[in-house]
């Protein structure tokens, strides 16, 4: 036993590391749960009376060397750890700065639309990208053969004559859809978000755009309402004196319908190439919501009118800052980007 221990304390008193693995090492060969001074003891049971005597003390010293070897060395590694140049950074000293970037206009834009309906009392809602035919289409009055529902248009993802269509949304008028049926009016919100048509990309069409849908019902809703109300909006978003005209049109799930032009900002009506020198140009439809869809979606159409309409982002994007090219937008050219700053942050 004698003999054992000298060969570990020279060890011992040998052993220097400035490894914390090393260390570990040495920990588990000593004083580990299964280590050598453990065995030690284990031994020492089985040892005579009297030598219990010289060797109690004996493996106590031993042990005691180990254990403030182990921490002499442990201290060492941690005084160099702390010493790298990580742990030496000057708080105090100023940090770089950090650039900040613009909004893309498309939300610039989108933001300010939110914000003047806001102003009128309008919630803000949002609904899924990827719909089902009945939210998309059936609920909102679309004719079993109607074109829209046609390949051409919609990017179908799972043709299903039982259950239905899934398709990436067409329009955000699904939102309308789901809003009313989650409740009972009256209901005045507007709907912002990405729709995907299955158009070839080109300065003037994309695959995808955005729309900002709006819906308003409750009793005694008039087209009178749905007039005031883009009046308003129109004067807030591109300046007082902004002409607005409604010509009649169709959509499925409007009646009457309409679409609304506005006096060409660009030329001010004075005709451009713009307005295809008209001195309008269109931004948006609307109309009263047809009772079909208020019956489809629950709502009793013999109590409840309303009105809705749809905008495109782009669309008033271009008008406001007059970009030809609607490929600009997906790009994410820095310096493109970098253009627009807004009040707006
Ligand atoms: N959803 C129509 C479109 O995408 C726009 C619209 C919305 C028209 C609401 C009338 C009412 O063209």
């Amino acid at each position: 036993m004698q003999n054992k221990i000298d060969q570990y304390t020279s060890e011992i008193n040998s052993f220097n590391s400035s490894n914390a693995q090393e260390l570990e090492t040495f920990r588990i060969r000593f004083l580990g749960t299964k280590g050598i001074i453990k065995d030690l003891f284990e031994e020492f049971k089985t040892v005579s009376a009297d030598d219990k005597r010289v060797y109690g003390k004996v493996l106590n010293e031993f042990k005691q060397l180990a254990e403030s070897k182990y921490h002499e060395v442990k201290e060492l590694i941690d005084s160099m750890v702390s010493d790298t140049p990580e742990s030496k950074i000057d708080l105090t000293l100023p940090g770089d700065g950090m650039e900040l970037g613009s909004r893309h206009p498309l939300s610039l834009v989108r933001k300010e639309i939110v914000e003047i309906f806001k102003k009128l009392g309008f919630n803000v809602a949002e609904g899924p990208e990827i719909e089902d035919d009945w939210h998309n289409f059936s609920a909102l009055n679309f004719p079993e053969e109607h074109p829209a529902r046609d390949m051409q248009d919609t990017f179908f993802i799972k043709k299903d004559k039982e259950n239905g269509d899934t398709a990436l949304r067409t329009h955000t008028s699904s939102v309308q859809v789901r809003m009313m049926e989650a409740g009972q009016p009256p209901f005045r919100a507007i709907m912002p978000g990405r729709v995907y048509r299955n158009e070839a990309i080109s300065a003037r069409a994309h695959c995808f755009f955005h729309q900002v849908e709006g819906l308003y019902i409750d009793e005694n809703v008039s087209f009178a309402d749905l007039k005031q109300t883009l009046f308003y909006f129109v004067q807030e978003l591109f300046g007082e004196g902004t002409k607005v005209r409604f010509r009649p049109s169709y959509f499925p799930f409007t009646e009457p319908s309409a679409e609304m032009d506005i006096s060409c900002t660009i030329c001010k009506g004075d005709g451009c190439q713009f307005c295809k020198h008209s001195g309008w140009v269109e931004i948006l439809g609307c109309g009263m919501v047809d009772p079909n869809v208020l019956d489809n979606c629950k709502i009793d159409s013999q109590k409840f009118t309303g009105y809705a309409f749809g905008m495109g982002i782009e669309r008033i994007t271009n008008l406001k800052y007059q970009i030809k090219d609607l490929r600009l937008f997906s790009e994410n050219d820095v310096r493109f980007l970098k253009q627009f700053q807004s009040e707006l942050i």
